[in-house]
């Protein structure tokens, strides 16, 4: 409860920067002055960005493009798992079309405020926004064809409930397709136990070998993880100082360990069993 109090409220004051004018800093407006955070900046191409509203894209926070790398269709229903400002929720509201249906879930009423304010400008109907908990999704069994999230699942203390609720909501042969932090070996404990770094994307994020089993534990196949971005020292050093940490001496043990990753995997398509003859 204490995580989730922390990252709520985390999230609530970056909406409400960028409500006020503000950006996330630094989200992925690459142009803002100030703005080097090394994780969340220069997610989205131009031709991304012009599609939605400018403050959805000062509201990014993501650690990756996942609709950039998702295969995501007309027609189809797609939910993002923490949708913040709702800039890959609008990215895949205009790539599922009038037929299709994009879901974002959040639970913190700022930032829900805040993507319904783009939806709003941004002029688009096939989209919505529910309040809730990604450990608890509110949305019936196999109804979303893809669920996306962009830098969400590492920040929950309950990483087999969030997985179990996605395979559970997606149709059969539907993708999970979720950009997320990974770690590759062992990080110090005092990076682990540092409540900033958990609510700032690092200190929840699972080993890489973790993230393939608990998804094999949920149900899923085709389970790939594929590496986005390797934060070097610098970048380790720029995350870690400030949190109370001996940033010189702590960054080059994490160099090239935390990771931004592209994760998919695809839910099953089970065979109907049909009689003796046809299921064995
Ligand atoms: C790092 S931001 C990412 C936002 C968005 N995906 C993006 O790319 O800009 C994390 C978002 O997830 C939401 N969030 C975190 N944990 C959550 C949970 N357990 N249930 C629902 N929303 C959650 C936060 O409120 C916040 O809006």
């Amino acid at each position: 409860m204490e995580l989730k109090n922390a990252v709520r409220q985390k999230y609530g004051e970056a909406a409400l920067r960028v409500s006020t004018g503000g950006s996330s800093c630094c989200g992925a407006a690459s142009g803002v002055a100030g703005c080097a955070d090394p994780i969340t900046s220069n997610l989205y191409n131009s031709g991304q960005a012009s599609q939605i509203p400018q403050e959805a894209v000062l509201a990014s926070l993501g650690c990756g493009n996942p609709t950039a790398l998702a295969a995501i269709n007309a027609g189809e229903t797609v939910l993002d798992l923490g949708s913040g400002g709702g800039i890959d929720v609008l990215l895949s509201a205009k790539r599922v079309g009038p037929t299709g249906k994009a879901y974002g879930l959040d639970m913190t009423d700022e930032m829900l405020a805040l993507a319904r304010e783009n939806q709003r400008k941004a002029g688009i109907d096939n989209v919505e926004f529910l309040k809730g908990e990604i450990e608890n999704i509110p949305l019936p069994d196999n109804s979303v064809d893809v669920v996306i999230s962009n830098c969400v699942i590492n920040l929950s203390g309950d990483k087999d409930k969030i997985l179990q609720e996605a395979f559970r909501v997606l149709k059969p042969g539907g993708r999970f397709a979720v950009s997320d932090v990974v770690v590759r070996g062992d990080v110090p404990d005092e990076v682990r136990r540092s409540m900033e770094l958990w609510v700032g994307c690092i200190a929840g994020a699972l080993r890489d070998y973790d993230y393939v089993a608990k998804l094999a534990k949920a149900g899923f196949d085709s389970i790939d993880i594929e590496p986005t971005r390797v934060y070097n020292v610098d970048d380790a050093r720029q995350f870690l100082v400030g949190e109370g940490i001996d940033a010189d001496a702590v960054a080059p043990q994490v160099q090239d360990k935390f990771i931004s990753a592209f994760i998919r995997a695809v839910k099953p398509i089970t065979k109907e069993c049909c009689g003796p003859a046809c299921c064995s």
